[in-house]
Parts: C-alpha cells; structure tokens; sequence
C-alpha cells in the first residue's frame, strides 16, 4: 500500500527526485521509481531482477532470511499436513479456504473436465521416441487452445479455462509417460481423487485392476502443494510477462512450463537425481566419494554446482526441503525401498552445512534437493521429474494469471535496457567492405 513514506534520489548532476515508497502488507519496503524516467530521464538497471518487484501481489508470501512461505496467509507446513492439492489450488486461485460446498462443487468441475479430447491422443504419437515430457507437455498445452477457442476472447469468463487446465495437466502428463512405455493410455476414473486419478493413469494397466495406495497418495498430495506457488519466480514471471500481452491462458500456462523446465529452475529435480547417479557410480569419476565432488564445487574453474542447492531468495534452509527430507524417510520406510541416493544426499547435505564456501553463500538445500528421491520411490521416471513440478506449479501459475489479468491498472510487461552497441553509422555496400 502506499504510504506517505518517501525515498530520496540525488542524480548526477546534483538533482535531487523524491519517490514515494510502497509497503507491503509484511512491512516488505519498494522505492516506487513508476514516475522515475518521465521525471528525470534515467531509468534503473538490475539484470536478472534482484532487487526489482514486478508487481504487488497478494498471493504468496516468502520471507527468504527467516524460511517463511506462506500461501495466502497460511504456513506451508500447514498446508502441507492437513490439506490438499485441490483445495490450496482453490485457495490459491480464489484467495481463501473453500466452504465444504465450495470445495466438492470444484472438485466434482476437476473429475468431469479430466479427459482430453480424443484427437488429442493421436497427437502423442507424432512425438519421437525419447521425447522430453515436458516438450510434450507444454505442446499439448498450447493444443488445447485450439480446442477451447473462446479462450481467445479476453472478456469471456476465465473459470472454466483454468478448470481445464488444471485437470487435463494430469491427463497429459500420464499419457506422454504411457506412450514412452508403449503402454496403452489409462483413462480417467471419475470415482478417484484428483492425486489417486493421476497414480491410475500413470500405473494402472488394463490387464488387471489398480488400487492407489492411500500413503503414495497423500505424498503426491503434499509435493504438489509444496510447490504451488513461489512468488515471482522465473516461470510465475513469465507466465505474468506472456499473459500480459494479452496471449490466452493456455499460451501463457505454457510458456511457464518452459520456462520451468531449465536446470537453474525446476529441471534442476531431474538434475540433482542425475547428479547422485554419477557420484555413486562404482565405474564413475568420484565412486561413490561425495567429499570429492564437493570439492570440485567449490573450485570455481570446474563450473559444477551442487544442484538442488542455493537459491536466489531462499538464505536459510528452504522449508520445503525440511518436509520433503522428513517425508522421504517415511514414504521409503513405508515403501519397504532402501535408496542409496538417499543415504548420498544426506552425507552431501552434512557436509555442505558445514563447509565456509556453502555456509558464506547462504547456501542451503532447496525444495528439488530430496523431491527427486521421492519420486524415485514411487515409481516415477527421472524425465518426468520436471513434469511433476510443472503439476504442482499450475494453480500458482493461474492464480498469478487471474490476479494479473483482473487487475485494471495491469500493463504489458515491456522492460528497457541500457544500449550499448554501435552509435550510428553508414551503410557500407558489400563491395567496399574490408574484413
Ligand atoms: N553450488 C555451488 N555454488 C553455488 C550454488 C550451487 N548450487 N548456487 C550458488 N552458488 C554460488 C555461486 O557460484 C555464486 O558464487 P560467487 O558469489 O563466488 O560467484 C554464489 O553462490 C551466488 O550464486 P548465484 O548463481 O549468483 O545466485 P543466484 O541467486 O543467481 O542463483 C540458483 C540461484 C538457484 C540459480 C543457484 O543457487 C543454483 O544454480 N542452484 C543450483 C540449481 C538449483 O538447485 N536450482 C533450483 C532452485 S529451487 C527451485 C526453483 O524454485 O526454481
């Protein structure tokens, strides 16, 4: 909210410009710079948007120093234990906690909007073989615009778009993984829940009936709310930049689950598993020898991270990893399934704690650090790994899209730049040009 708090800017030329100053609702401060280049002619650069706030937003709160998230209001840990997916997606699209109507009203919307439509399902063998889900993912996203072409329409009611999407995710998702298995595609059962329905798409086979187990189920429900939302990330900020130029919901959820899908962001899942396998390859470089591979971390000539680590808001242990560790104990204990890359992991993440160079960087593990550990468990393929992220992350993405798009003072998101090419020359015909 603005308040009648100012900033003073003193410019090079010994100017000084007075802004005001917003203050969000955590007491978090903004220097609000709106009218800064139509005052004075200067604008502010800050790559890679550090320090920039894109927007005011009332639906995440993260406070990296402390390990705080909160969605809406309400601790993740919260969340996370009693409620799930389908109702934190209703609180996070419609901004509080269903009644019981409200929520079996929404959940009956998500059972019946679960199949895509049945052209669809050709689409997934023009894939080749080996093809990266979540290329598969965000085409069939993209396609099902086609389908829903008032989608077009940017003053047609939204709702039923988003119910679209955040059931037919699922659908899409455990298609692509059936057809890289050549099994035949599992459609949805109407009986199930929303987490219970995409286990039997993924695992059920024709041949023979299928039982979700209640415990894998109540894990999917929790990894997907701990990654609901996360504020104004790299793919919540694109789905914010695409939909502001006024691109349909479907372009714009697709665009995030590209942009999701780079290994600094939540490809870096898929990475750390990746990472585990060939530290504690017996034939591999480091055999088994962690200490090894962090030490090549922190030589700086190597160029290697320790994925699943580091965050660029989080500077204290990511409250999601905390569950996430507690969580791949129990399922795996549950799941009679003993992992050594669990074992790596923890010794990894002991001796990161320990160690100046992480402990200096703030360096803590983050929510991709243990969740592929988890989805090894429960059967599901490392590629898909992004894809389980991209699930999880599609009410934020459409909470962000709504709060943008309801918004009357939104603008298309049009960043500037410091130009630092050529100054202005003549054109030389190709005949006069030396090397
Ligand atoms: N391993 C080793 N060093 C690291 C790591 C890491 N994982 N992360 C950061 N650093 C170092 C980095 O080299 C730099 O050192 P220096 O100051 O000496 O140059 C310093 O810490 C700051 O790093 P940065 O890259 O400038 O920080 P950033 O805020 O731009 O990047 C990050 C954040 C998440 C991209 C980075 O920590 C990283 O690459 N982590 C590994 C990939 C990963 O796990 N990504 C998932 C993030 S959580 C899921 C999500 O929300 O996307």
């Amino acid at each position: 909210m603005t308040t009648g708090k100012t900033a003073k800017l003193i410019l090079a030329d010994g100017k000084e410009h007075t802004l005001p100053v917003t203050v969000g609702s955590e007491d978090e401060h903004a220097i609000d710079i709106r009218t800064l280049r139509a005052d004075t002619g200067y604008i502010t650069l800050d790559s890679g948007y550090m320090n920039t706030g894109a927007t005011t937003s009332a639906i995440t709160y993260l406070d990296g120093e402390k390990g705080i998230l909160r969605y809406r209001g309400y601790d993740i840990e919260e969340l996370a234990e009693h409620s799930t997916f389908v109702e934190t997606s209703y609180l996070l699209i419609h901004g509080r906690l269903p009644t019981q109507s409200e929520l079996a009203t929404f959940s009956r919307k998500l059972v019946y909007h679960s199949m895509i439509h049945e052209d669809m399902r050709h689409f997934f063998e023009g894939f080749p073989p080996g093809s990266h889900p979540m290329a598969v993912l965000s085409a069939m996203v993209t396609s099902l615009s086609a389908y829903y072409p008032d989608c077009l329409d940017r003053d047609a009611p939204a709702e039923l778009h988003i119910t679209r999407i955040l059931s037919k995710v699922r659908t899409i998702a455990a298609f692509s993984y059936k057809k890289t298995i050549g099994q035949p595609v599992m459609y949805p059962r109407n009986s199930l829940s929303y987490c219970a329905n995409f286990l039997h798409m993924m695992f059920a086979v024709p041949a023979e009936p299928y039982e979700p187990d209640p415990v894998i189920v109540k894990a999917i429900n929790q990894l997907l709310i701990l990654h609901a939302d996360h504020e104004q990330n790299c793919s919540t900020s694109t789905v914010r930049l695409v939909g502001s130029s006024g691109a349909n919901v479907y372009a714009a959820v697709a665009a995030g689950i590209l942009a999701l899908w780079g290994p600094l962001h939540g490809g870096a899942n898929q990475a750390v598993i990746e990472m585990l396998e060939v530290i504690g390859d017996p034939k591999g470089p480091y055999k088994g020898d962690h200490k090894k591979f962090i030490a090549e971390v922190k030589d700086k000539k190597s160029n290697q991270r320790l994925m699943g680590c580091g965050h660029r808001v989080y500077k204290n242990y990511d409250p999601r990893a905390k569950i996430l560790k507690k969580m791949a104990d129990e399922v795996l204990q549950h799941l009679g399934v003993t992992d050594p890359m669990l074992e790596l992991a923890k010794g990894m993440e002991e001796v990161a704690l320990k160690d100046d160079y992480f402990v200096s960087k703030k360096l803590y593990p983050n929510v991709d650090f243990y969740s592929g550990i988890l989805y090894r468990a429960i059967g599901i393929p490392t590629p898909m790994f992004t894809v389980m992220f991209a699930l999880g992350r599609i009410p934020g993405w459409l909470a962000h899209w709504k709060e943008m798009t309801e918004d009357p003072t939104s603008k298309i998101g049009r960043p500037r730049q410091i130009y630092t090419g050529s100054t202005t020359r003549q054109y030389v015909p190709i005949e006069h040009r030396s090397t």
